[in-house]
């Protein structure tokens, strides 16, 4: 070859490579020049204004639920339902964010009207209920009080739990034998602090137990997991595996797959059992790796339902991922914490967006558009959802925390 030549191949190559390496080093820069803290702080004082304008709409003796924006309506629930727990949950959060004490007042007053929960032996949601609201109250200021209404919540708890079937019963309404939901999983950490305040191991067993056999009994080969599994309540065989809230009792309701992520992880902190952190992961990673996930990541309702514009996206499912998948990036290998925590960026830059996240006074003060309740009952359908919002917030303060 010419001396010539040679000189413009190389010439064309330098060129090649410097343009490769310069677009690299754009992206890499863009990636690391991204205000994490402005994005955190400015999502975080907003939120504070949302939730205090919501604050003025609730009933003193009751807690919101949603919002409907077309009639500018706000739905709000009594201290039984499952919610109740999250708004005063998410001010505490946001006055933990913030510092502003008016949210940590407004707060308090929302305790005195759920404290009664402690009694209840009717649901399986006290996790959600009490430790949610009381739980971070007495995790920023501890009360002795708040300790005993926790205490009392999960000896409730408790009493739902039969050794016979080894879980917790989680409805006692509808034609199921003695049904356990996924949703249950939220539930066990409130049994783990329940042992390490009381010295009882008793809270803790159970919670193991439960878990185990949730573990054993509703996930399929692929990691995706059932809704609902119905056991006999005398022999503990399953009788059912079904869905309440999905599209079909073999589909994978986006929810109760986040609702697992979230328990699993939480079962890793609280045992450190290798087990737990392997169920989460391949949880994970049944999420991520879906052929059905939008490009913001957050997925449609349910990961069986046919993609589209048209499908409805559940954003509660998005936060609850977001705050999971930053729980879990602690506890793995470095590969797979940079795979978890740029996917929880993802999504919380989408919830940020202007798509999901509501401006102001718009949806009554919530902040996340978007979730779906329970579609197939018509409930809650493309609407603002108070444990959407927690987990959001709870994602952003997590993110603060732990990556800033
Ligand atoms: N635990 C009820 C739900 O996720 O809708």
């Amino acid at each position: 070859m010419k001396k010539a030549s040679i000189a413009i191949i190389f010439v064309i190559l330098t060129s090649f490579l410097f343009s490769c390496q310069t677009k690299e080093t754009q992206s890499e820069q863009e990636e690391s020049s991204f205000d994490w803290d402005g994005l955190i702080e400015d999502q975080l004082d907003k939120a504070a204004a949302q939730y205090k304008h919501l604050s003025t709409l609730v009933p003193e003796d009751r807690m919101p639920k949603t919002y409907y924006q077309d009639r500018g309506e706000l739905e709000t629930s009594n201290t039984g339902w499952w919610t109740s727990g999250f708004f005063p949950g998410t001010l505490i959060y946001l006055y933990e964010g913030t510092g502003d004490k008016e949210l940590w007042d407004l707060a308090m007053k929302k305790l005195e009207i759920l404290e009664k929960e402690q009694f209840n032996t009717g649901t399986h949601d006290l996790g959600f209920m009490l430790y949610c609201s009381f739980g971070n109250a007495n995790r920023l200021e501890s009360n002795e009080a708040y300790k005993e209404i926790m205490l009392k919540g999960a000896e409730s708890l408790a009493t739902r739990f039969k050794p016979e079937v080894g879980l917790i019963r989680s409805w006692d309404h509808g034609s199921w034998q003695y049904p356990v939901i996924i949703d249950n999983m939220m539930n066990l950490e409130f049994l783990f602090w329940a042992s390490k305040v009381s010295d009882d191991e008793r809270f803790k067993e159970l919670a193991i137990t439960h878990a185990d056999h949730t573990m054993k009994n509703h996930f399929r080969n692929d990691n995706s997991s059932y809704h609902v599994i119905d056991y006999d309540p005398k022999s503990g065989e399953i009788v059912g595996r079904l869905t309440a809230q999905g599209l079909s009792d073999d589909s994978a309701w986006s929810r109760g797959q986040a609702w697992g992520l979230y328990g699993y992880t939480v079962m890793f902190r609280e045992t450190m059992d290798p087990k737990y952190l392997e169920q989460a992961q391949k949880i994970a990673d049944f999420t991520l790796n879906q052929p059905n996930f939008p490009e913001d990541m957050i997925p449609y309702w349910d990961f069986d339902a046919e993609g589209g514009k048209e499908t409805l996206r559940d954003a509660s499912a998005g936060a609850i991922n977001a705050s999971a998948l930053l729980e879990l990036a602690k506890y793995v290998d470095q590969a797979e914490a940079d795979k978890y925590l740029a996917a929880a960026e993802i999504m919380i830059q989408s919830l940020s967006s202007e798509k999901y996240r509501a401006k102001n006074e718009e949806l009554g003060g919530f902040l996340l558009k978007h979730s779906v309740g329970h579609l197939k009952a018509n409930s809650e359908v493309d609407v603002p959802l108070t444990y959407a919002d927690y987990y959001f917030v709870e994602a952003l303060l997590r993110y603060k925390n732990w990556y800033l």
